[in-house]
């Protein structure tokens, strides 16, 4: 496959520009005998709850595949491999063995390991509804970094606590499949709690680079009217502000405090320990209005008409084969945006994940889409943000959760047959830009 050069080459990023690409456990390794189970596999099992009545039972078989895998990486030219750990496995025997291997692997091969401590793969038998389970959480931070610290240096707490929240536990559209809405807010503060604590724990074990990967993008009211702007303003909320505040502020925003379980005040030094850096998962704006009174199909989810919001198609863009518009320009938008919110309080942003979903190998379609998305943060670094990475997600094509197998997001395109790995157009485009910025 030759791959044609899509544009221009791209703008020079500053010397030591971390570029990589992310993955997560569940997503790609598979092998789910030889790990106690997480909530994800009795969600799976459910009626319905997969689209293409999938599971990650095998998923990309990278657990054996590892090397492959890595070799893929270190073709592609990354500086670092955003991966995660799952908690499950390092509580199963010798788990915590397999990413050993996997983090001495990345580092022979010149890959930084980068991992993630929890990307919703949560033991089964823990429920973030749970208090304790944030403490639990921490203990499990001081195990991995006690065994791979010597060799990981950059870590990430959780990845997307909103979504986790969100999806997970108030609409029940992922593991574990709880339907609270609005009771579900506690299971925001434990994981904030976790995080704040899961800090404390690495920075004990000596660590000093350390983030979070939440989810972010700018909000847009479906009209000046001022129902749409409240409810705009109150999703902005939810999705935004709920895990950036605290974590950023040492606060919750308005009204939100109340409504958290236990000590809030004093939890919330803790959820405020400062972090190293500040990870943003970008994919596309949303547009919302004010509640319809109906349900929603959205994005392959049905919102319910309780809701005080309703999100909108948004017209005018090009969509993926997941059907999310393609707006570049939002993330620019986005970044200044944080900073006028912010200000000095915002430390230095990676990008941890940004990529779409489109079906096959020769995938001009997703070249333009990265080549935009990294224009568009190189013009945030021009106004001045100091943004230190951009993770393309991902590697390769996975378990795409609730949607099972049928988005690819890949760079890489896995045969799930034959598991075989095929390096996509884009896998070539990106290791060309990466030789170009050295
Ligand atoms: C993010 C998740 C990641 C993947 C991408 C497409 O919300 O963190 O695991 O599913 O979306």
């Amino acid at each position: 496959m030759i791959a044609r050069m899509a544009t221009n080459p791209l703008p020079q990023f500053p010397a030591g520009f971390l570029w990589g690409v992310s993955t997560s456990a569940h997503q790609i390794e598979g092998a789910v005998d030889e790990r106690a189970p997480s909530v994800w596999d009795a969600f799976s099992a459910g009626p319905g709850h997969i689209k293409d009545g999938s599971t990650a039972a095998v998923a990309c078989d990278h657990f054996h595949r590892y090397p492959e895998d890595v070799a893929l990486l270190a073709g592609l030219g990354v500086d670092a491999y955003r991966f995660s750990i799952s908690w499950p496995r390092v509580n199963s025997p010798g788990g915590l063995d397999f990413y050993d291997r996997l983090v001495d692997a990345l580092c022979a091969a010149g890959v930084r390991p980068v991992p993630t401590l929890f990307h919703w793969d949560l033991p089964a038998e823990l429920d973030w509804m749970d208090r304790d389970t944030a403490e639990r959480f921490a203990e499990y931070a001081s195990v991995v970094a006690g065994r791979l610290g010597d060799r990981v240096k950059k870590w990430i707490t959780l990845n997307e606590p909103a979504e986790h929240t969100l999806l997970g536990h108030a609409l029940g559209a992922h593991a574990p499949g709880k339907q609270l809405l609005f009771d579900a807010l506690p299971v925001a503060h434990h994981q904030l709690l976790a995080h704040g604590l899961a800090v404390r724990a690495l920075r004990a074990a000596g660590a000093d680079d350390i983030g979070i990967a939440n989810s972010h993008g700018p909000t847009w009211a479906a009209s000046d009217r001022t129902e749409d702007v409240e409810a705009a303003d109150f999703y902005d909320l939810l999705l935004n502000r709920l895990f950036a505040d605290p974590v950023l502020l040492g606060q919750y925003p308005e009204g939100i405090g109340e409504l958290m379980p236990g000590d809030v005040e004093s939890d919330l030094k803790i959820i405020a320990e400062p972090v190293d850096w500040y990870g943003i998962n970008y994919y596309q704006p949303t547009e919302v209005g004010a509640p319809e009174g109906a349900e929603i199909e959205f994005s392959g989810l049905t919102l319910p008409a309780e809701l005080p919001f309703t999100v909108k198609e948004l017209e005018g863009y090009p969509v993926t084969d997941f059907g999310w518009p393609v707006v570049p320009e939002a993330l620019t938008e986005l970044l200044v945006g944080f900073r006028e919110r912010y200000g000095d309080r915002l430390p230095p942003v990676v990008i941890t994940e940004n990529g779409c979903s489109y079906d096959g190998i020769d995938d001009q379609e997703r070249i333009t889409f990265l080549d935009g998305h990294v224009r568009a943060l190189h013009r945030a670094l021009e106004q001045g943000i100091d943004v230190r990475g951009y993770f393309v997600w991902s590697l390769m094509d996975n378990f795409e959760w609730a949607e099972g197998y049928e988005r690819r997001f890949g760079l890489v395109h896995v045969d799930y047959d034959t598991l075989e790995r095929t390096p996509k157009a884009s896998y070539n485009w990106l290791r060309d830009a990466l030789r170009a910025q050295r």
